[in-house]
């Protein structure tokens, strides 16, 4: 039976063009499409669409726009703000594009991959990696979080560092705007000024202008060599040193630089199975480092080491470890990225995902710090992230004992906390997560004017009936 509120005539329509497993209208099949990985958005629809291709999908969305229904894009469902994630009133369809999953070619002579939108990160590294080639962006959610969603979030991560976010790593892109039309925008061209960068503008708008279906990825030689350090220090400031030392000798190595606080590897440590300190005591504050080069000889590793080596002599490091193989590299790696599911586990926690210039980044620790624990007594602050960018994702977790829902009732007031001291900072209320429909309450503030003016304008040209992911970004 089943359990959509779509008319019949637009059901029929999209039963014949999708087939049986492009259309999922019963509640046991469409719920988990409803619920974001934090768990902290429940939404329902009435139907989810899978598209096989970039023709499925068009037509879909035509048929959707025809009948005014709202859609909702979605990838692999990882977003941090709510932004694959429909409202509760049923009406709208999750058009998913995780049956999109071809890699069409990779290019040696151009170094791209084209990929389809539904293909994961992962799959799609793997694929790079199998030709001897890397596609530079790495997550800790790659392995669920699709090229789509990557490149309808601008997404950041690891090495955002050395190659960009994903805006800098799209040549090309093909997508769906609101009303159906295909939008080709495939060309390889490292130059091409010939008007608005549209292209641009669908990276980073979260689905709220079309849904993006094929890219054109650029991709690297894959390294040859690489060294990786886990590092202990006193405090984020003595990270930023060890950053700066590491830049003065060759800011063209540095793969990932990346921040733990004290507090946040704890929980790892006590939180995942498998997970333990290779340092000989806890530290306030640590960084992982890794260099990478396409070059095959031992260079990096004497950077690593006569860098290091210094800053132990100088007391900036107090302890460090090498990884001296493959697989101690990943268990460095699987420290880091398991920081999200370790605060997933500590119970309700509230996210800041935000980005000051890195000279500001000890000031901002210090004073959102010492504000969140004045707001509430007992709050684990845990801050983490890519430092090399100025990005900390500033997470706070609930105090031991209390009740998650009270906790969370005060999410505004400790976001609106953070968000004032970054604001005294010239910094931004969103990194590299987006806005979603987490921080849309921010925007009139953050963005408002002629810049929020603005947007409202390129979304009402691309989408006048607000058909296209509505409730996301704009407040
Ligand atoms: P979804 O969650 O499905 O969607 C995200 C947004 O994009 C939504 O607004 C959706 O409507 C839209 N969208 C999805 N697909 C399309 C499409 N084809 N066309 C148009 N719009 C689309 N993010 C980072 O930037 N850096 C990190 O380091 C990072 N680490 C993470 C670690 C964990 C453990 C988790 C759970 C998440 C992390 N994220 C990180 C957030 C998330 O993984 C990224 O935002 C990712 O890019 C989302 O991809 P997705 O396919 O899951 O998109
Ligand atoms: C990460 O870098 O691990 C995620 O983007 C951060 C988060 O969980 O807040
Ligand atoms: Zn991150």
């Amino acid at each position: 039976m089943s359990d959509t509120s779509l008319p019949s005539a637009l059901l029929a329509a999209l039963s014949e063009l999708l087939g049986p497993s492009g259309l999922l209208t019963e509640a046991g099949d469409t719920d988990p499409f409803c619920t974001d990985w934090r768990m902290l958005y429940h939404g329902r629809c009435a139907a989810v669409l899978r598209p096989a291709n970039t023709e499925e999908c068009a037509k879909a969305v035509a048929l959707c726009a025809e009948y005014g229904v709202p859609m909702v894009p979605q990838g692999g469902n990882t977003s941090m703000v709510g932004g694959a994630t429909p409202d509760e009133s049923g009406k709208a369809v999750v058009i998913s594009t995780n049956r999109m999953t071809r890699v069409h070619a990779i290019d040696h002579a151009d170094l791209t991959m084209t990929v389809e939108a539904g293909v994961t990160l992962k799959a799609a590294q793997d694929a790079a990696a199998a030709e001897g080639l890397m596609l530079p962006l790495s997550i800790s959610s790659e392995g669920s979080a699709e090229i789509g969603g990557i490149l309808a979030t601008n997404a950041g991560g690891n090495n955002t560092v050395r190659y960009g976010n994903a805006r800098e790593l799209a040549l090309g892109l093909e997508a769906v705007l609101p009303d159906g039309q295909v939008l080709n925008l495939m060309r390889r061209l490292r130059k091409d000024n010939t008007g608005y960068a549209l292209r641009q503008l669908l990276i980073g708008s979260e689905g709220t202008l079309g849904i993006i279906t094929t890219a054109i990825i650029q991709l690297q030689p894959a390294p040859r060599s690489r060294e990786t350090a886990l590092c202990a220090l006193a405090d984020p400031q003595g990270v930023l040193n060890l950053f700066a030392a590491f830049r003065k000798q060759d800011p063209a190595a540095i793969q990932a630089f990346e921040y733990m606080s004290g507090t946040s590897m704890a929980l790892v440590n006590s939180l995942i199975e498998g997970a333990s300190l290779p340092l000989s005591e806890p530290a306030p504050a640590y960084a992982l480092v890794e260099l990478g080069s396409p070059r095959a000889d031992d260079s990096l590793r004497t950077l690593m080491e006569e860098v290091l080596g210094q800053a132990l002599e100088d007391g900036l490091v107090t302890d460090a470890v090498l990884a001296e193989s493959e697989g101690q590299r990943q268990a460095l790696w699987m420290i880091r990225e398991e920081h999200a599911e370790a605060q997933k586990r500590a119970g309700a926690s509230v996210k800041n995902d935000v980005s000051v210039p890195l000279s500001a980044i000890p000031e901002f620790i210090t004073k959102a710090t010492a504000a969140c624990e004045a707001l509430i007594p007992g709050i684990r602050v845990a801050p983490f992230g890519h430092i090399g960018d100025g990005n900390i994702h500033f997470n706070l977790v609930q105090p031991e004992g209390m009740d998650p829902k009270a906790f969370l009732a005060q999410d505004h007031a400790m976001m609106d906390t953070v968000a004032n001291i970054v604001r005294t900072l010239d910094g931004s209320f969103s990194a590299e997560h987006g806005v979603g429909q987490l921080k849309t309450y921010m925007m009139p503030s953050w963005r408002g004017g002629a810049e929020l003016d603005a947007m409202r304008k390129i979304k009402a040209a691309l989408d006048p009936k607000t058909l296209m992911n509505p409730g996301k970004i704009f407040p």
